[in-house]
């Protein structure tokens, strides 16, 4: 898809260790094995019943995709790091998934074909967009699911106020990985705190509901520096605005 030259280039912002092969061949291994029960859990309460369409964006390894994969018909595996989909696309032949779609595209360029999705899925990847990308691609989520459809999100975002940043991030930081090999290190989270764009939940939120997400459910962990959300399409609150805005983008970033 063609952007207007104001765009973000999406691949130099994606964080240069995801497009590192080595990297990526120890990406499951650093990142922990993140058990996808509870969000299979949630999206069953929301309707997930085998017959539908589900979008990962920032899809990485694919560990959601692949467990998605056998609940529903159709997965779309987005990501703009060709290492991380090649790593996704040879996992899921080695299990013999068959229903999962890699595409290399980002937030601000993945066009979705066929059906709607009944789920937009994306975790530890929003915040690669500073605020203001962070609606639009929040708003093209919205224009692409059905009606009605949820959107899942996690992802590091902080819940205190600015007076409490010193409180909040010390401990983060102390109780980093000691080595990249096993986890995230002191260095790592520096980088993700100075070069990445995690925002406040009491800028996040707002920004959902008036695209025109409600807030079905919000998970903060104990420490305030990370969110999950589960946000239903349901065409409530400022969402007049949505069809205004996204037209506007997409005849925009369809501009030659
Ligand atoms: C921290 S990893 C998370 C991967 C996976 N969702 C998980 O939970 O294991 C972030 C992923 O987002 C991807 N990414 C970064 N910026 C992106 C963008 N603008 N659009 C789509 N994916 C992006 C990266 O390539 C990387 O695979």
């Amino acid at each position: 898809m063609v952007t207007p030259d104001w765009y973000p280039d999406e691949v130099a912002h994606a964080g240069d260790e995801h497009l590192e092969p080595d990297y990526v061949l120890n990406y499951d291994r650093k990142a922990g094995f993140v058990d996808p029960t509870a969000d299979l859990d949630v999206l069953s309460r929301f309707g997930l019943d085998g017959t539908q369409t589900v979008v990962d964006l920032g899809a990485g390894t694919g560990v959601f995709a692949m467990a998605v994969a056998p609940r529903c018909r159709r997965v779309v595996a987005v990501d703009v790091s060709a290492p991380m989909l090649r790593s996704l696309e040879g996992e899921a032949e080695r299990r013999g998934i068959t229903n999962i779609e890699p595409v290399q595209a980002g937030f601000l360029t993945y066009q979705h074909t066929g059906d709607p999705p009944d789920v937009v899925f994306s975790r530890n990847a929003l915040h690669h967009l500073p605020d203001f990308w962070k609606a639009l691609a929040l708003s093209r989520i919205a224009l692409m699911l059905r009606p009605g459809g949820i959107l899942r999100l996690h992802d590091l975002v902080y819940d205190f106020d600015p007076a409490d940043v010193g409180a909040a991030i010390e401990p983060w930081l102390a109780g980093a990985a000691p080595t990249p090999q096993v986890g995230w290190t002191r260095a790592e989270y520096e980088t993700h705190l100075r070069e990445e764009h995690s925002t406040f939940t009491w800028l996040l939120e707002p920004m959902l509901e008036r695209i025109g997400f409600t807030i079905r459910d919000r998970t903060i962990s104990p420490n305030g520096i990370y969110a999950s959300y589960t946000c239903a399409r349901t065409g409530q609150g400022n969402d007049r605005d949505v069809s205004r805005w996204s037209s506007g983008m997409i005849v925009a970033a369809d501009k030659p």
